[in-house]
């Protein structure tokens, strides 16, 4: 298994040391446009090798996307993160182009690579890789479910005073901080429903939390978060890599399922060997299927702003 990361800023590098350190595949190609500085992370990752006991062989190239073919996943944090008081939608005008760009490249260098779309603003973003690639429909996803369901498990346990293993549950819909679907009403603690432990304004209060979890850190460290969104990438990656079949609430492009048609957006999938083995659909109560419908329009508008990137 041979993985491309593009963009070696602290997303990049943080999802190539976990998926080093989780040692399930042969080689990581780090990817950046600033002179060296691939080079520089994959060699300071290289000489973790010995101390955290992994095989994987992590290379770095500037820019140069030779070095990427033959890939069979490549992960995409190229662009700009957000800053204290930005929305992700903010980013839209540069991170399109360059999405668009490093997206052709690497399809262009690995016809069959599956591509995991970071970049923000991140469910436009895949549907821009999706519109200017005409790349398979199952092999171009976003990360963003998992990251925000993370977070969610993290303010679940916190509420619950309990292990974070002990809870279960998941977001779906856009990765924003107003379009977010946490679903509070299907999470659990070990199988128990998590209303029997939690009052009304507790549950609304780890949504509320969990919606505004990557503005929360960005206001905390002054530019958006990595370890999470490396961690989950990472994870998304192993189940590919794998062929686990595990699954992971991604953003993919929707054709009829959840009521929503040419638009990518976060629902539960199956990850395996071919990327996207199929999309999960699950029974929504009515005020969470109004909510889907209306992240799904916020996504839309954002998406109409890429007319001049996909002209
Ligand atoms: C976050 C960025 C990666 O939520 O979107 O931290």
């Amino acid at each position: 298994m041979k993985v491309t990361v593009v963009g070696a800023g602290a997303v990049g590098a943080s999802c190539a040391e976990y998926i080093a350190i989780k040692d399930f595949a042969s080689e990581v190609v780090l990817v950046d446009i600033k002179e060296g500085f691939a080079e520089g992370k994959a060699m300071d990752l290289m000489q973790c090798a010995s101390l955290n006991h992994f095989d994987t062989k992590i290379i770095g190239s500037t820019n140069d996307y030779g070095k990427t073919a033959g890939s069979d996943v490549a992960v995409i944090t190229s662009g700009i993160p957000r800053k204290p008081g930005m929305t992700r939608e903010e980013l839209i005008d540069i991170n399109a182009g360059i999405v668009k760009g490093v997206t052709a490249n690497l399809i262009k260098h690995s016809p069959n690579v599956i591509v995991i779309v970071v970049s923000n603003p991140m469910d436009t973003m895949a549907y821009l890789a999706h519109k200017a690639t005409g790349h398979p429909k199952n092999r171009i996803l976003g990360m963003g479910g998992a990251l925000d369901s993370g977070r969610f498990k993290y303010r679940l346990a916190e509420a619950l005073e309990c292990p974070i293993s002990d809870v279960d549950g998941m977001v779906i819909a856009a990765h924003s901080d107003t379009g977010m679907l946490p679903l509070i009403n299907k999470a659990t603690r070990n199988g128990i429903p998590v209303a029997k432990f939690l009052s009304q304004p507790q549950m609304d209060a780890v949504v509320q939390e969990t919606k505004v979890g990557g503005a929360t850190l960005t206001g905390l460290l002054g530019t958006s978060a990595w370890y999470a969104p490396g961690a989950a990438v990472s994870e998304m990656v192993k189940a590919i890599a794998l062929d686990s079949k595990k699954m992971f609430p991604c953003s993919v492009m929707l054709n009829g399922e959840y009521g929503q048609k040419d638009i990518c957006l976060g629902v539960p999938v199956i990850l395996g060997k071919s990327g996207i083995e199929r999309i999960v659909e699950v029974e929504l109560g009515d005020a969470e299927k109004a909510k889907f419908a209306e992240s799904a329009d916020a996504v839309r508008k954002v998406n109409g702003l890429l007319e001049s990137a996909l002209s």
